[in-house]
């Protein structure tokens, strides 16, 4: 259901794991632009927790570096508050349902909506929203489409299949499925986004976009980050779990799905979660063909990393989508950490062309003739390209290539950061691009088949060194 956007409403959030990186480096940041720009209504208050007994200073100190130095940043951190809670403890969430019952009765004079933002480990997830529950902060105060509870969950949803289908069964034993927004920060971005506006609003490329004319479809997701101290969390996780199960299959189901009818969230998730059902999945006759995972030298000797530890940082494979249009189709995906170059892009490569003109002259080389390729540029640059063939200049007939670019940044002037843009949704309850409980048990189904390949099959993990373009084996 798309309800209209506006938080013109006062709203209480709550942001669990105040304390943490991602809360001081991504959230609260976020939240600042918002405010900044006016989108927060007049009254809101952030009750930031965490397991530290801190003062709201000792709080504030804490977060100040993560904010821009603005003269608003004194009214903003005004709306925040700090509370010291232990998780496991229902005692805690007493006195946090009291504490936002206060606030309802002292400065708004009646009840309002609530966010609750779990911006917390996996281990300890499951407990909160337990504690949720039980003290009743479920509960929105009426009328579905104001005053409403909700609660935003950040990746990873769960560790595999069955603790996803755990964690959604218990989401669901407190809220309703239109409150909880599963989130995951790529769909926020806005090349991503773009990604259904190059595919179905241009006549040129809607035609052209299926099995008849694409030999493959290639998508890279490169960085040249390590460990950043996330050794102990990555060391358990790995690239397939922490990268591709939530990012990269959500690309190749945008990339892939067919044409939603609305950009109501549930016809436009529906869609997706159709082409992630149709990702093939891998079996004994190609998981050791048409995948291969790496790790960079170095990685054991990372802070919290096992000294042997088999996790990998890399993964490269071709699947197929078995979507009627896409039959045929390889995608071929490929992942790694401490890469030589950041670099991510979905590339839609078309079937060579070459006619009877310049195939059949002698002065155009076949492979002159060089295949098209539709670029969609998520990361460092944002944009889009087109590779296209053209005489060269002068006498003779010869070909060459040149790309046709648009650069987001040249053109747009203020580009919204991807949590920005997703807290706006859930705050005026538009739930499409957050994940509904399908289609990440979808995505656990693909990477459970995957890990249980690797556990009968042993492929070799191959080793690369930091700052290369990864393994040298790869797939054909
Ligand atoms: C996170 C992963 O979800 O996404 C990280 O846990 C990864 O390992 C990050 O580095 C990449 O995000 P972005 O937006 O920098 O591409």
């Amino acid at each position: 259901m798309l309800i209209p956007r506006t938080v013109d409403a006062p709203f209480i959030m709550v942001l669990f794991g105040g304390t943490g990186d991602l809360a001081r480096r991504k959230v609260l940041p976020s939240l600042f632009a918002l405010f900044k720009q006016g989108y927060l209504p007049k009254v809101f208050q952030i009750i930031a927790t965490g397991r530290r007994s801190a003062t709201k200073e000792d709080y504030f100190d804490s977060i100040k570096e993560f904010l821009p130095s603005d003269g608003l940043v004194a009214d903003f951190i005004a709306h925040i508050e700090y509370a010291h809670i232990d998780l496991h403890d229902l005692a805690s969430f007493e006195a946090l349902r009291d504490r936002i019952h206060e606030l309802e009765t002292t400065t708004h004079k009646e009840c309002v909506s609530k966010l609750y933002y779990m911006a917390l480990t996996p281990d300890i997830l499951e407990t909160a929203i337990q504690n949720i529950g039980k003290v009743g902060l479920h509960i929105g105060c009426g009328g579905e489409e104001e005053k409403w509870a909700r609660i935003i969950i950040e990746k990873p949803f769960g560790q595999d299949l069955a603790s996803a289908k755990r964690l959604n069964e218990l989401l669901l034993q407190y809220f309703q499925e239109e409150q909880i927004y599963r989130i995951d920060h790529y769909l926020g971005k806005e090349l991503v986004q773009t990604i259904l506006s190059v595919r179905f609003a241009n006549a040129m490329f809607y035609p052209l976009l299926n099995n008849q004319y694409i030999e493959r479809i290639e998508l890279t997701a490169f960085e040249t980050l390590g460990m950043e101290g996330r050794g102990a969390f990555y060391d358990q996780t790995g690239a397939l779990k922490d990268f591709v199960q939530s990012h990269l299959l959500q690309l190749i189901a945008l990339a892939t799905m067919s044409e939603p009818a609305s950009f109501d969230a549930e016809v436009l998730r529906e869609s997706k979660a159709k082409a992630l059902s149709a990702i093939r999945l891998f079996d004994e006759s190609n998981i050791s063909t048409d995948m291969i995972h790496g790790q960079y030298e170095g990685y054991r000797q990372e802070e919290h990393v096992h000294p042997n530890s088999l996790t990998e940082t890399y993964v490269a494979f071709k699947i197929y989508v078995d979507l009627p249009q896409w039959s045929g189709v390889p995608v071929y995906v490929r992942h790694g950490k401490k890469m030589k170059e950041k670099n991510t892009a979905i590339d839609f490569v078309f079937k060579p062309h070459c006619g009877v003109l310049y195939c059949e002259r002698p002065d155009v080389l076949r492979e002159d003739v060089r295949r098209n390729v539709l670029s969609i540029l998520l990361a460092p640059e944002e944009g889009f390209k087109l590779r296209t063939n053209i005489k060269h200049v002068g006498f003779g007939t010869g070909l060459h290539d040149v790309n046709l670019k648009y650069s987001y940044h040249e053109s747009a002037e203020n580009v919204p950061d991807a949590y920005e843009r997703l807290l706006m949704d859930a705050m005026s309850g538009d739930q499409s691009l957050y994940i509904r409980s399908d289609e990440i048990e979808q995505s656990w189904k693909w990477v459970d088949r995957v890990f249980e390949l690797w556990k009968s099959h042993k492929p070799e993990l191959h080793n690369y060194a930091a700052g290369s373009m990864g393994p040298e084996s790869s797939i054909r």
